[in-house]
This record gives structure tokens, C-alpha cells and sequence, in this order.
């Protein structure tokens, strides 16, 4: 996988072998380096992907209510699916008083954030939608634009995108948070950096906050940090 993948910057950057891509990284190409990362990434993804965790995400919205600011962090968001499915579900539990939740949607890989800005999709990518969320939340493209539908800017108007590296020392992110989407990313590190960024979540999060994996994510080996709701949802193992 890493060599088809690196093959390809191989022959875009006009370089025969791996050691002379290297030295194109070495001497300090930035923009080499992001687009080495970029294509190192996986982002698979979908909108509604793990359904079960929406009605779940909802309850937990309703219970917070409308009193306070309502602070989400989706923390792989890569092409942007996720979190507007999240915005799809604030819009859909709190109508038009939404104003107080606000969704902060990051990747690592600046390409992919690139395309959840835009909000555009080809037509495919909503068919198991149904029809009257079609309607509210998105507009069908003709023209030019046949084929693709583009989210509506009061979706795009909760969210804001910027890149983070999970990995990095800085995560530009303003808690405390109420709900940590977490989903499918963290299966690509090991335990002790799974859990030294779960060690990093805890304390950024609203004492009854939620954090949300991944179908094949466990996190029983960060028990004193998160404990299990069952569905892969997890909650603070202890209250702060
Ligand atoms: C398989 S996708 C999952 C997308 C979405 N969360 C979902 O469940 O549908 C994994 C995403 O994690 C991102 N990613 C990988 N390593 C990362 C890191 N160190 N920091 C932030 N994002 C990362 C990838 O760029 C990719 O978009």
C-alpha cells in the first residue's frame, strides 16, 4: 500500500527511485512533505457512517439543551461526511435554535479538508439518504453541477474546519468539549499513543462529555481515563 501510494509522488514529482524522493523530502520541500502525508492517508468514509451513534449523539444534545454553548469536536473528519452528518443531527434536534452548538471538524490531511469545505458530492454519495433530508439540507447541482449536490450553508455555517495533527503537541482546539467524535482513526496507532491522546482528550472534556469510536476501536486498556457505555461510546472514567 505505501509503495503504490509513494509510487505515485514518484511520478508526479519526476523522480526514479525512492532514494531521490527522499532527498526531495531531505532538502525541505514543505509542500512535498504535506502532499507525502497526504497520500499516506486513509479516508474512507461516509455520511451517517455507524448510524447507531446518531440517535445516541441527539439524546445526549437534548439533554444538554439550549442553555449553554454546546462545544463538538469531530477529530477525523476527513471529506467531510461525518461532520456534516453531525450538523445534519443539531440542525434536526435543535431547529432553528442551534446557534449555540458550534462543531469543530479537523483532519490531518489537508486535501481531504479541502473537499469538506467545499461540501460538494457526487450524487451517489447520498442515495441512502432519505428524501426529506435531502430536501432540508442539501442542493441538487445542475448545469455544470449535474450529478453533485453541495450542503446548505446553514450546515457549513456550524462548522469550522482547520487541520490538526492528532499527533502533534498543539491541537488549536477550544473546549470544554461536550461530544469527541473519534471514529476510525485511532485503529492506526498503537496503545501507548492511543492513549496518551486519550490522556489529552479527558481533561478537555465537560464532565458528562461523550467520546465516540470507531466500530473496531476499543479503549479497556485507557480504563482510568474512559469508561465503556457499551456501543462504542465512552464517557470520563472518573467525575472531575
Ligand atoms: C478512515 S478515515 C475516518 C473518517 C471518519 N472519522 C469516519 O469514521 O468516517 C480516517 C481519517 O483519519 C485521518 N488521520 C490519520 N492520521 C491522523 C492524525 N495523526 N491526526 C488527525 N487525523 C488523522 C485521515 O486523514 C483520515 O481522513
Amino acid at each position: 500500500m505505501v509503495y503504490s501510494r509513494l509510487a505515485r509522488r514518484l511520478r508526479a514529482t519526476g523522480k526514479n527511485t525512492f532514494g531521490e524522493y527522499l532527498d526531495l523530502l531531505e532538502k525541505g520541500g514543505a509542500d512535498e512533505w504535506e502532499r507525502f502525508v497526504n497520500s499516506l492517508t486513509t479516508n474512507l468514509t461516509s455520511f451517517f457512517r455507524e448510524p447507531h451513534h446518531f440517535p445516541i449523539f441527539a439524546d445526549h444534545l437534548l439533554k444538554l439543551g439550549t442553555k449553554r454553548p454546546i462545544r463538538i469536536w469531530c477529530s477525523a473528519a476527513s471529506t467531510g461526511e461525518e461532520p456534516y452528518s453531525i450538523a445534519i443531527t443539531v440542525l434536526e434536534t435543535f431547529g432553528a435554535n442551534a446557534s449555540h452548538v458550534s462543531i469543530f471538524a479537523s483532519d490531518l490531511d489537508t486535501n481531504v479538508l479541502a473537499t469538506a469545505q467545499k461540501g460538494v458530492y457526487p450524487i451517489e454519495r447520498v442515495e441512502k439518504m432519505s428524501a426529506d433530508r435531502l430536501k432540508r439540507f442539501f442542493l441538487k447541482g445542475s448545469g455544470a453541477q449535474e450529478g453533485y449536490v453541495a450542503v446548505r450553508p446553514e450546515l457549513k455555517r456550524l462548522i469550522e474546519f482547520q487541520r490538526v495533527n492528532l499527533l502533534e503537541p498543539n491541537w488549536p482546539v477550544r473546549g470544554p468539549l461536550d461530544i469527541i467524535f473519534c471514529r476510525n482513526v485511532m485503529i492506526y496507532f498503537d496503545k501507548p499513543t492511543q492513549y496518551k491522546i486519550l490522556s489529552r482528550f479527558a481533561p478537555m472534556m465537560q464532565p458528562d462529555g461523550l467520546m465516540l469510536a470507531g466500530h473496531s476501536e476499543s479503549f479497556l486498556h485507557a480504563a482510568d481515563l474512559f469508561k465503556s457505555m457499551g456501543k462504542t461510546v465512552y464517557a470520563l472514567a472518573k467525575a472531575r
